[in-house]
C-alpha cells in the first residue's frame, strides 16, 4: 500500500520503518525537507535526527505533508495533539479525501511542564476534532496507548499478548487499520465503536504517564483480561 506517514519524529520513524519492512511504498511527510534533512543533532528527548535515521532507511522517500499525502491510499498521523490539525491542514484536506487517517496523536499540553494535562477531554477528544475538521477523510483513533517501540513490534513484550484499541465511524477503515496492527503482531485490536470513543483512549494517557514514572520505563501496556 502507499502510506504516508505525516512526522518526521520517534512515532513516524517508528510507524515508517516497520511499514516499509513489510514491503509497503512509504513517504515521511515534513514541513521543510531541507530543514529536516540539515537537522544534526539528537531531539529533545535524545533520539537521532531524521536524517541518520534515513541514512538506515533508504527505502522510505522524504516529502513535503502535501506531497506525502497527495501520492498516499492511506495516512498516519503522527504530530504533536496541538499542531496535528494545522499539519493535516497543511497536507491539504482534498488529499485527505476519502482516505484512512490513523490518527496516533495525543492531545497532551505541557504548557504546566510534566506531566502534561489534556487539552480536550471527557465530551470531546482530538479524534473527533480531527474527524470534524476534515469529514471526508476516514479517520481511526489507535496505537495511541502504548510507546512507539512497541506499536510497530508489540512481541518485544510478554510474546505480544496485550491489547490495542481502535475508534472511528467507518467500518472498513477499522478493518483495513486492524489488518495493518496485526501485521505488525498485535493479536488483541479492540474495536471500541465510533470515533467518540477516543476519549476513552486519549484519556488513558495520565495514568500511562503516571505508570510511566513509577516504572522508569514506556515498555509496558495495558492488557485488557476478559
Ligand atoms: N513517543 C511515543 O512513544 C508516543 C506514544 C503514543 C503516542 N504518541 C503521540 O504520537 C505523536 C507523535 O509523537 P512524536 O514523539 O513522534 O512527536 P514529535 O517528535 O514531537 O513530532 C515531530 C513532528 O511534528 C511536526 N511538527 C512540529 N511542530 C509542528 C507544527 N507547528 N506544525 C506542523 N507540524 C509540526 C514536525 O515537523 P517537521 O518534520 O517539519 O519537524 C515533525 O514531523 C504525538 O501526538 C504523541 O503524543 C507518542
Amino acid at each position: 500500500m502507499k502510506i504516508a506517514v505525516i512526522g518526521t519524529g520517534m512515532v513516524g520513524q517508528a510507524l515508517a520503518g516497520r511499514l516499509a519492512e513489510l514491503g509497503h511504498n512509504v513517504t515521511v511527510g515534513t514541513r521543510d525537507i531541507a530543514v529536516t534533512m540539515a537537522r544534526t543533532t539528537p531531539d529533545g528527548m535524545g533520539n537521532p535526527p531524521y536524517s541518520a535515521w534515513a541514512q538506515a532507511h533508504p527505502t522510505v522517500k522524504l516529502a513535503t505533508f502535501a506531497d506525502a499525502a497527495a501520492g498516499a491510499e492511506l495516512i498516519v498521523n503522527a504530530t504533536p495533539g496541538n499542531v496535528a490539525i494545522a499539519g493535516l491542514q497543511a497536507a491539504g484536506a482534498d488529499n485527505l479525501t476519502g482516505k484512512v487517517i490513523i490518527d496516533i496523536s495525543n492531545p497532551l499540553d505541557f504548557s504546566q511542564g510534566f506531566p502534561p494535562s489534556l487539552f480536550v477531554k471527557d465530551t470531546d477528544s482530538l479524534g473527533e476534532q480531527i474527524q470534524a475538521a476534515f469529514p471526508q477523510a476516514k479517520v481511526v483513533k489507535s496505537l495511541n496507548t502504548l510507546a512507539a517501540a512497541l506499536m510497530v513490534n508489540p512481541t518485544l513484550l510478554a510474546g505480544g499478548d496485550h491489547s490495542v484499541f481502535v475508534s472511528g465511524n467507518d467500518p472498513d477503515a477499522k478493518k483495513t487499520v486492524t489488518a495493518l496492527l496485526e501485521s505488525f503482531g498485535h493479536t488483541d485490536v479492540i474495536d471500541l465503536g465510533d470515533i467518540t470513543t477516543a476519549r476513552g483512549t486519549e484519556m488513558l494517557l495520565p495514568i500511562w504517564l503516571r505508570l510511566m514514572g513509577a516504572l522508569n520505563s514506556g515498555m509496558f501496556n495495558f492488557k485488557i483480561v476478559r
